[in-house]
């Protein structure tokens, strides 16, 4: 399948707003697990540098477990397939569990992931996703903490979001912007100006240097010998 073409558009938050929103987020799960201990489900990949930002700004003590989850493939619409590639969430049973994704969008698969880590009888089940696409909603999931609210849904990359395995590692989360596709340049004939019009009736003239004037040879003949017979 041929990828689209696309580039990096505007920075919709920046690396300092970023680590700022991350100081708030980690108050609030702090504020909320008060004494306890928890246990973090990051869903990768997506939320590989948002779980390290995140769970470094806790004091709390912290589990981390990843579980891999692919839904996009290489293309920016979502599709209804999530598949659980690799699923490694061990002893959850009795714990205070919450799963971390990059963002929200249709919801099908922190559905799918939260599905999964029910049957496993935590004693606590939250979700924390960095980016909200509140509006392209599908799924209904409960959304405990999240970051940042996407307004109008974009297809977003940087921050570990990518689009066909790239731009994960920008430091700034930036909008995707497709690049319109380029139409081959057509040959119109050139518009002829009125005088040009004119002149393109008549046959061309050719183009001669103004003519030099040649010296009458038979009056300047003439000349001298009326001279020469004053003499
Ligand atoms: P959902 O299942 O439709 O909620 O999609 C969630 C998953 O799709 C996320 O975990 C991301 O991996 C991916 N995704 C959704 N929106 C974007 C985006 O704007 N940029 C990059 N990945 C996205
Ligand atoms: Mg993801």
């Amino acid at each position: 399948m041929a990828r689209e073409k696309v580039q990096i558009g505007k920075t919709l938050f920046t690396k300092e707003e970023i680590e700022l929103r991350l100081d708030e987020l980690a108050g609030e799960i702090e504020a909320r697990y008060a004494g306890s201990e928890l246990t973090v489900v990051a869903v990768l990949k997506g939320s590989l540098f948002f779980t390290a930002d995140l769970t470094r700004r806790l004091e709390m003590p912290v589990r981390v477990d990843i579980m891999e989850i692919s839904s996009y493939y290489d293309g920016t619409e979502p599709t209804e397939d999530v598949t659980l590639s690799n699923y490694l969430v061990q002893d959850v049973r009795g714990r205070h569990v919450l799963v971390v994704d990059d963002i929200i969008d249709t919801g099908a698969t922190l559905r799918a992931v939260v599905t999964v880590l029910r049957r496993e009888k935590p004693l606590s089940l939250a979700t924390c996703v960095f980016l909200n696409k509140k509006s392209r909603r599908r799924v209904d999931v409960p959304i405990d903490f999240h970051g940042f609210t996407l307004r109008g849904g974009p297809f977003v990359v940087g921050y570990g979001l990518d689009y066909a395995r790239r731009y994960r590692n920008l430091p700034y989360l930036a909008a995707l912007e497709k690049e319109a596709p380029r139409k081959p340049a057509r040959k119109r004939p050139r518009k002829k100006t009125p005088a040009k019009k004119k002149a393109a009736g008549k046959p061309k003239k050719k183009k001669t240097s103004p003519k030099k004037r040649r010296p009458n040879r038979k009056k300047a003949a003439k000349k001298s010998t009326s001279r020469s017979r004053r003499k």
